[in-house]
């Protein structure tokens, strides 16, 4: 082999390697990485990132259903990528990896089946300047909006005049969209509304409602309205979708970064991202059906005109389907990674701790051009005695992550 080639593959190989002895060597508070095999899978287990860890940049700070921390794709990018490399997520959701990647001057990538992910990322990754989005808010004329028939069950959420206002907002948003004039401050105003829809304190624009990413139907909100004897209070629109603005840039943009990819489609099938393109795959998939983002997303999505109905989004009861699911996902993942690269796949607790979902990503990887490293087990709480870092024993309500490494094959 030329010996150009020989080094460079070296180089590439050593990503899994490296990884490897970072996870072994890791200590926590003093106490070491245990480093146990369970059928034919490493584990590796130990309080890998907390939540007591330094504050996240201010931009995360917008809420997803099952969205990860974004120390979690912070430890990989920080050890195993620098600067300009590119890390992507096809799983994308509120975008963290993608974020976290352009926060240390990454290049990131993101795909997601819901077009709504790409509406709550794409403005983090180059956000535009308070002041400028508070003159777009005095500019936006909030009046003379209707409530349609059509609109009326939102009542159960909004007062009717700030009904009016999201309206008005809707309605220029979409305006916008159609005449192809949307621009950036648009852009971030509108992530910033989708945001700010549902939730449970006066910085949301609805009543007392679940938390601001399981948006609820009307009818189980009339319920909450009944039971909590609640009716939605005036909000202002313009002042919350400051306030918000405010916070999220709290901590400044994103440094200079390579530019951004973020895409719409199924994992699977992501032509829009170059073969051999990522250095790092970071992601969170579907955790069998665990989660419904169709309706926790239904009021996000009307926001945003999008059919929520004509959204593919994946939900497997069967594991089969689901292990079915993972190996397509993951023959993309070999088109679009580079050789020696490496995929974090996390795939959190399900049914208990009873379904042990890294078992079934390992086995339907089997046969593709990956190496299955191990899995690691991000615990808190953990101790060293507890039988023992729970893989078969983890019902206690623990908050752990399972993340399965695998190295992606050099080319024969
Ligand atoms: C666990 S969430 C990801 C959350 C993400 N890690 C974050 O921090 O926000 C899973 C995501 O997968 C998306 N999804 C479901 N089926 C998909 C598919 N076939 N292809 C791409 N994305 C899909 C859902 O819309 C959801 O946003």
């Amino acid at each position: 082999m030329d010996m150009r080639l020989a080094t460079k593959r070296a180089q590439e190989a050593s990503a899994g390697a490296r990884l490897l002895d970072v996870l072994a060597r890791f200590t926590f508070n003093g106490a070491p990485t245990v480093c146990l095999r369970e059928g034919d899978l490493d584990y590796f287990v130990n309080e890998f990132w907390t939540a007591g860890q330094r504050q996240a940049h201010s931009l995360h700070e917008v809420s997803y259903r099952a969205c990860f921390k974004p120390q979690l794709p912070e430890f990989f990018i920080s050890r195993l990528t620098g600067p300009g490399a590119s890390v992507y997520d096809p799983f994308s959701g509120r975008g963290t990896t993608a974020l976290q990647a352009a926060l240390m001057g990454r290049r990131p990538l993101a795909n997601d089946v819901n077009p709504l992910s790409g509406l709550i990322l794409r403005p983090r990754l180059a956000p535009p300047e308070v002041e400028s989005v508070r003159e777009r808010l005095q500019a936006i004329a909030l009046n003379g909006a209707e409530i349609e028939a059509e609109h009326e069950p939102l009542l159960a959420f909004y007062h009717r005049e700030t009904l009016h206002h999201i309206l008005a907002l809707r309605s220029y948003l979409l305006g916008q969209e159609a005449s192809g004039a949307t621009d950036r401050i648009d852009e971030w105003i509108r992530m910033v509304a989708i945001n700010r829809l549902t939730g449970h304190s006066s910085g949301f624009l609805s009543v007392y409602t679940l938390p601001p990413n399981q948006a609820v139907s009307p009818g189980a909100q009339r319920r909450i309205n009944a039971a909590r004897c609640q009716t939605p209070p005036f909000r202002d629109l313009r002042a919350i979708i400051l306030k918000k603005t405010r916070a999220l840039l709290a901590d400044g943009g994103p440094p200079a970064h390579p530019g951004p990819l973020v895409v719409t489609g199924p994992a699977h099938r992501t032509p829009a991202v170059p073969d051999c393109a990522v250095d790092l795959l970071v992601t969170s998939p579907p955790f069998l059906d665990i989660v419904d983002y169709a309706s926790d997303n239904w009021l996000r999505c009307w926001f945003a005109g999008i059919d929520a109905n004509s959204v593919r989004i994946d939900r497997h009861r069967e594991i089969r389907a689901w292990e079915g699911f993972v190996r397509l996902s993951f023959l993309e993942f070999a088109r679009v990674m580079r050789p020696g690269g490496i995929v974090a796949f996390e795939v959190g607790e399900v049914r208990g701790g009873r379904v042990l979902l890294e078992r079934h990503v390992a086995s339907a990887i089997e046969g593709l051009p990956f190496r299955t490293l191990g899995v690691m087990l991000n615990r808190q709480e953990f101790t060293k005695t507890a039988n023992c870092w729970g893989v078969t024993n983890n019902r206690g309500g623990t908050n752990s992550n399972r993340i399965v490494i695998a190295e992606r094959s050099p080319c024969a």
